[in-house]
């Protein structure tokens, strides 16, 4: 049995469990204004500037088999955007991780995609100072998102390099601010629609590329990996993946990456936290390499689903 395989049955033998619970928020819980609810029925204030203006910075942490991963890294970076927003989470960091840990248990979900939004709230910053404005904190679970099913990991998916968007410059929407303004990854996405693939990779709008909708890009060449300098969030998963490259004696290089360099390298992934590590093997139209899923990105794969149960990189929840 594939690694891929393993993965996917305990993945599916836990989710089958939790929909056989018939526990009403097995399907997803929130938490808004401090109370607990379905997450089907949760629902924010409509002039709330978050909604209104994208006026706010989210963070999205995982669950991975009852597993929280890296918990602190996502708040770090969480609360360094709301610094540079001049937002205040009304719920301190203690707070946010005792009721995500308490949404765990009512849930039951053991693979989980969290969200954490903190909003401008009912103020629009041209009336008020942001000291004036009170800001919300949302939460969120849901069972876990794959940004490429586990099915189609095993062959790898299809991207293109943008050609009708380019990202938005940082220094229009710094991309190191975890942010929802996704006008250009939209238009990506739905550029790659039109062309026959599901991913698209955006470029700085010179001869660079930067990310794609949701996750960052890595690629393998001569055995070292290469990741774009600027131009992109600072992924967790990005970040771990380079640490246990780095273990595995595989050199990582963060600089700009040419999109020339792209089209030559020996292997190419995506990396979020909704999906780990995620081999495309096909580009544009074509075969990177010979087209099937690379040796180094397996093995990183691997590493990266390993690392999930290290105690120094995660903490299990209680369920009871
Ligand atoms: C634009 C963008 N880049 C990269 C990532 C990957 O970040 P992380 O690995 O921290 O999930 C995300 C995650 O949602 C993202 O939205």
């Amino acid at each position: 049995m594939s690694f891929t395989d393993h993965i996917a049955n305990g993945y599916r033998r836990r989710f089958d469990e939790l929909r056989a619970s018939n526990n009403p928020l097995a399907d997803g819980i929130a938490c808004v204004d401090g109370e607990y609810l379905p997450v089907y029925e949760a629902r924010i204030p409509l002039l709330d500037q978050g909604f209104l203006k994208s006026d706010l910075t989210y963070d999205v942490p995982a669950i991975w088999d009852g597993r929280f991963f890296r918990l602190d890294d996502h708040l770090d970076r969480l609360e360094r955007g709301c610094e540079l927003l001049r937002l205040k989470s009304p719920m301190p960091r203690e707070e946010i991780k005792n009721r995500l840990v308490e949404m765990a248990a009512l849930s039951g979900i053991r693979d989980g995609y969290v969200m954490i939004v903190v909003t401008r709230g009912l103020r629009y910053l041209r009336q008020y100072a942001p000291e004036d404005c009170t800001n919300f904190c949302y939460l969120m679970l849901t069972p876990y998102v794959w940004v490429m099913d586990l099915e189609m990991q095993k062959a790898g998916g299809q991207a293109i390099i943008a050609r009708t968007v380019r990202r938005t410059p940082p220094g229009a929407i710094d991309p190191t601010v975890k942010n929802l303004q996704w006008g250009d990854f939209t238009r990506g996405l739905l550029e790659a629609r039109d062309r026959g693939a599901v991913y698209p990779i955006l470029t700085d709008g010179d001869t660079n590329i930067t990310e794609g909708s949701g996750f960052n890009v890595m690629l393998v060449k001569d055995r070292k990996i290469y990741t774009p300098r600027k131009g992109v969030l600072e992924g967790v998963t990005r970040k771990t993946v380079m640490e246990l490259a780095e273990q595995l004696g595989f050199p990582c290089t963060v600089d700009d990456v040419p999109v020339q360099m792209v089209y030559d390298c020996d292997e190419l992934f995506m990396v979020t936290t909704a999906g780990g590590v995620m081999p495309i093997t096909y580009l544009d139209g074509k075969p990177i390499g010979d087209g099937k899923v690379g040796p180094i990105t397996q093995t990183l794969w691997k590493a990266y689903w390993d690392a999930h149960y290290d105690p120094a990189l995660s903490f299990a929840i209680d369920y009871r």
